[in-house]
């Protein structure tokens, strides 16, 4: 008897980041668009907690408390006086500390496994409030599609989208941790007057219009140069996308996967196999979103 839930992989089209607050987070205007790379997540009843993880990345996973699907489970059966005694395995294809919200998927993935396996009964609301104490990008994990991130960028709207985009993600040879490009953004930052962020118009007309063209005008990352100043040799692949026909190219996220934005699915396997062929990234893969959020694909066949 177990449950298995896919969760999508996410780009941010705008990324932008006020001044570092008292806490140490920032303030976002984080604007989240799931893409349909996933991780897939099964909870099976076992004798204690215990995570697997198998996939390309599975190496750099940690199987420890520490992971986010693991966080999830304890978190949920804390506050419904569950035992966590489960089996969580992860079949990850989202890249690992990529800035495609990897871990986050499978902090969501996990947490709507178990409330699934457990029959807890939480309400969206609830199971939203554990997704914003596991970290900054697993609400939006959990609800897919396109959203509106704004505070840490756990406080969500939805946002409409009138058509499909088709990217290509560039993964790199190696990871970069979120908080090391967040410092590195603020050192980047001294001295300079951070506006607050705030969502671009002309961005969220393109999403709601599905406008390929307008959307690659519109997109932005205030944290590509900190992920630039640490992994320099981004700006290779960028310009490898660019040249390859991509209309947009970015970080994506805290990075260092990159993102690019092409017109149609025909032209996306044209700049993936051109960056795949550039040698400048590790794997190209492509996707289209928006995606669905954390969705059970399998469950017990009694219920
Ligand atoms: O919320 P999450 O645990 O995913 O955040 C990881 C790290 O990213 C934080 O510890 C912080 O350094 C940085 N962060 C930030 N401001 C945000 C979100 C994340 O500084 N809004």
């Amino acid at each position: 008897m177990s449950v298995t839930v896919r969760v999508p992989a996410k780009v941010n089209v705008q990324l932008a980041v006020g001044a570092a607050r008292p806490d140490g987070f920032h303030d976002l205007a984080n604007v989240f668009l799931a893409v349909g790379l996933y991780d897939e997540v099964t909870v099976t009843p076992a004798d204690g907690l215990r995570v697997t993880c198998a996939g390309p990345d599975a190496a750099q996973v940690p199987l420890d408390r520490t992971n986010l699907a693991a966080r999830a489970a304890v978190a949920l059966a804390e506050r419904y006086g569950q035992d966590p005694a489960v089996h969580i395995h992860i079949a990850k294809d989202i890249p690992v500390a990529g800035g495609m919200a990897g871990g986050s998927a499978d902090g969501a993935g996990a947490l709507v496994a178990c409330d699934a396996l457990w029959g807890t009964g939480a309400s969206r609301a609830e199971l939203l409030d554990i997704c914003a104490e596991l970290g900054s990008d697993v609400p939006f994990s959990l609800v897919g599609g396109a959203a509106l991130g704004v505070g840490r960028g756990e406080k969500l709207t939805a946002l409409e989208v009138g058509g499909t985009f088709h990217w290509v993600f560039a993964m790199a040879a190696r990871g970069l941790s979120t908080p090391a490009v967040f410092r590195e953004f603020d050192r980047l930052a001294e001295g300079v007057d951070i506006p607050e962020p705030i969502a671009s118009q002309p961005l969220l007309d393109a999403l709601a219009k599905g406008d390929p063209d307008a959307l690659a005008a519109a997109v932005s990352n205030d944290l590509q140069p900190a992920a630039l100043s640490l992994f320099p040799e981004l700006a290779d692949t960028l310009t490898a996308g660019r040249a390859a026909g991509a209309l947009a190219a970015l970080v994506s996220g805290s990075g260092p996967t990159t993102a690019f934005l092409a017109r149609d699915p025909g032209a996306a396997a044209q700049v993936a196999q051109a960056l795949a062929a550039s040698g400048t990234c590790r794997t190209v893969r492509t996707a289209a979103g928006p995606a669905a959020g954390a969705t059970v694909i399998a469950r017990p066949s009694h219920e």
